[in-house]
């Protein structure tokens, strides 16, 4: 790394952002040879900050910077490594990245604190190749759903055989999970993917919850046909009836304050111009900071999808791939986060996630806080996501000033 750590690590993300499996723009998705790839050049730079290096067996890249002794509780710092499909470069590396340069500042300076430092890039946050999220994050903190395993992305291929040709033996991912003896609070810096921060004109600011999210994988079942012959009164046409369901998506949301709800991803299947869609499949995420009103948004959709199907002769049938409650953020970690804001000068700014990250899923392990850092128009999950280089030295600032402040106060944030 070169010596001004937010240049440096903006060069490093540029670079990563490299390591794609499209050359147009940014995709990395779990078990492939693009996340082994982003593997190998995370762990060299961990390992050029003094960081002893090694992936686990969820494929996680985890550097481990000892304190004054050997064997001290660790403080986790880190996020996520995988993206969305046509991502954003910042969304995830920006969090493993400052951890390196945290670490790597102590380690120039020779500096061993009372505390050890792991720096942890997870595998999958984003779920984009197999619709369940945080398989990284859960998998260290002891909850790797193994019904999981025999889930197919988009080719067929299930997380069992995904992991297996990775080199990660499927019945051997429990020894991803960590101890909260060992591992004490997790922290993770994070780009806000929210306008709020721009607004106030603040670089930073303290997350207090994350909110809880869900995914559904619908498919509609109605009758393909030809398109000249077929009269419109006698039609089963499945996307009608999913296009009725899409908007019922967004009515619900809308209805309930405090739930969003999207349709992503939306497959129709002959697919032709000539022919009546006879199969559709697609996704729903919905989201709430309280988990009840998501649970009312749920059970609308379904009443609503039940009503839709007994309307046009459709069979709609869903599967629930991924739930994650909301979490609140550690009180403790939210006040150390907001004091290293207001001593480096700037005003404090809590704020709930209306995104997931890793630290919802490692909450279960330990107490989690998360610094968020101001994003341009608050764009995220697309190739327009951008930050300043300066509020990337900000956010490393203020990330090591709170390793500092816990690390001095050992005790008081002794967790575990
Ligand atoms: C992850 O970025 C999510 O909130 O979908
Ligand atoms: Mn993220
Ligand atoms: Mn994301």
């Amino acid at each position: 790394m070169t010596p001004n750590p937010a240049d440096s690590i903006m060069e490093c993300i540029d670079q990563l952002a490299k390591i794609s499996e499209s050359p147009n723009w940014l995709t990395r998705k779990y078990l492939t040879e693009q996340h082994k790839l982003a593997n190998e050049q995370v762990k060299s730079w961990m390992q050029g900050a003094g960081m002893i290096v090694h992936q686990d067996a969820a494929g996680n890249i985890v550097g481990r910077y000892e304190g004054q002794t050997k064997q001290l509780p660790a403080l986790m710092i880190g996020s996520h490594l995988d993206s969305v499909v046509m991502a954003g470069k910042y969304d995830g590396p920006l969090g493993v990245l400052s951890g390196i340069a945290v670490v790597q500042a102590l380690y120039d300076q020779g500096v061993r604190l009372p505390i050890a430092i792991e720096v942890i890039g997870f595998a999958d946050e984003e779920g984009a190749r197999f619709q369940s999220t945080y398989l990284g994050s859960r998998a260290v903190a002891g909850n790797f759903d193994e019904t999981l395993l025999s889930t197919l992305d988009e080719s067929g291929i299930s997380l069992r055989d995904a992991l297996m040709s990775f080199g990660l033996p499927p019945n051997e991912i429990i020894n991803a999970a960590r101890s909260n003896r060992d591992i004490f609070a997790y922290i993770e810096l994070h780009i806000e993917q929210g306008p709020i921060l721009e607004k106030k004109n603040l670089p930073v600011g303290a997350v207090t919850a994350i909110s809880g999210a869900q995914r559904l994988k619908i498919s509609v079942n109605g009758q393909a046909g030809h398109a000249g012959t077929v009269p419109m009164k006698l039609r089963v046409d499945a996307l009608v009836a999913a296009s009725e369901c899409v908007i019922g998506v967004e009515k619900i949301a809308m209805e309930i304050s405090g739930v969003v709800g999207t349709v992503g991803q939306l497959i129709t299947s002959p697919g032709a111009p000539n022919v009546i869609p006879g199969n559709v499949e697609f996704t729903v995420d919905l989201r709430a900071e309280k988990d009840r009103d998501r649970d009312l948004a749920f059970l609308r959709i379904k009443e609503k999808f039940k009503f839709i199907a007994n309307k046009r002769g459709v069979e709609i049938t869903f599967t629930v791939t991924h739930v994650a409650k909301s979490i609140d953020c550690d009180p403790r970690l939210i006040e150390v986060i907001g004091s290293a804001i207001s001593e480096l000068g700037w005003s404090v700014e809590n704020l709930p996630s209306g995104a997931g990250h890793d630290a919802a899923a490692m909450a279960s392990l330990v107490p989690v806080g998360m610094v968020f850092l101001r994003c341009k128009d608050g764009i995220s999950h697309s190739p327009e996501e951008s930050i300043s280089n300066e509020d990337a030295s900000i956010g490393i600032e203020v990330l090591s000033e709170v390793v500092r402040k816990i690390a001095d106060d050992y005790s008081r944030y002794n967790f575990g």
